[in-house]
């Protein structure tokens, strides 16, 4: 499968991009794996004529927004994502309307027709730096996560106006089992996404975007670590580091010991082979819509290359 796979890549000039929430064989076989902020700084300079995003429909979205001529694809058009799901366009829309004033910083995970509404965009990975390079005194809504937002105004003194959505997998984590694993293990430090609820934000010794608790793993001195984010990342996180120990941090209604986004589980490598093969599943996206959202990811990406990120 794998053979065959990299064979249609080269004959169709195709790319494949990999979140770190993907399965092991996809993260394996995948040109690139990398986190929200690095896959669209992959698609904004790809030369290839075709991008297979291995991810959830947002981040093919995006993609497809910063490389409209290029066909974009994702192995199964089901893989959406919960965050997003919970910003319809036409109520942010009316939220962003009912805030005259306000500059708009929406997170990545939303869909094309939330970004058209949006100043800039951002990821876990630059939100603090792009909310910080904003005057203080600048009113800012922040969208759609609510998490998220309140961390980034934890950290920079800020008084953004949040939308009020949520990840589905970030949300349930239990604080509980996660205090049970420190006890059991003391030498561990806790590292979180910032999409997890602020009680477990507080507990943790360290908090950032996949790709920035990765590169932690690799840097710090201690020998294990409690992960408090989707258990997939775990695989990278052991191929870096094979001497240190991984412990997924547990959800709060299941006897299963790591959290996994079912959207993101339901690309396989069958569908990544039949979607290169059959040149389908397409993300398309509105015209008049990708004019719109391509400029506030645009000056995302400005951004962080200017802060080297
Ligand atoms: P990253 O920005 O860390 O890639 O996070 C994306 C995501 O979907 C987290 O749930
Ligand atoms: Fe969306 Fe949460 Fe899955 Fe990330 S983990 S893709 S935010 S549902």
């Amino acid at each position: 499968m794998a053979g065959a796979i990299r064979t249609l890549c080269r004959e169709k000039n195709a790319i494949i991009l990999a979140h770190y929430y993907q399965t092991g064989d996809i993260q394996d076989i995948a040109d690139f794996v990398g986190d929200s902020l690095a896959l669209a700084q992959w698609a904004s300079r790809t030369e290839a004529d075709m991008i297979v995003l291995c991810g959830v429909h947002f981040m093919g979205e995006t993609a497809k927004i910063l490389c409209p001529d290029k066909k974009v694809l994702i192995p199964d058009s089901e893989a959406g994502c919960s965050l997003a799901d919970s910003c319809p366009a036409d109520e942010f829309a009316a939220f962003v309307s009912r805030h005259p004033g306000h500059t708009v910083i929406s997170y990545v995970n939303t869909t094309a027709a939330v970004k058209a509404v949006t100043d800039i965009v951002v990821t876990s990975t630059n939100a603090r730096q792009i909310v910080e390079s904003f005057p203080e005194d600048t009113p800012i809504i922040f969208g759609p996560d609510r998490n998220l937002g309140n961390y980034i105004n934890s950290i920079t003194g800020r008084n953004m106006l949040l939308w009020d959505g949520a990840c589905h997998v970030h949300e349930k984590f239990s604080l509980e089992k996660i205090l049970e694993l420190k006890n059991a293990y003391p030498e561990a430090e806790v590292i979180t996404h910032p999409e997890c609820k602020q009680p477990i934000i507080r507990i943790s010794d360290f908090v950032g975007s996949t790709a920035a608790l990765l590169k932690h793993t690799i840097h710090s001195d201690r020998k294990q670590f409690i992960v408090a984010t989707e258990s997939g990342v775990i695989h990278e996180m052991k191929k870096q580091s094979p001497a240190k120990e991984f412990i997924p941090a547990p959800p709060n209604d299941s006897t299963c010991a790591c959290n996994e986004c079912s959207f993101m589980r339901l690309n396989t490598l069958q569908k990544l082979y039949d979607c290169l093969k059959s040149e389908s599943p397409e993300i398309q996206v509105d015209k008049e819509i990708q004019k719109k959202a391509i400029i506030p990811i645009q000056k995302m990406l400005e951004i962080s290359a200017q802060l080297g990120l």
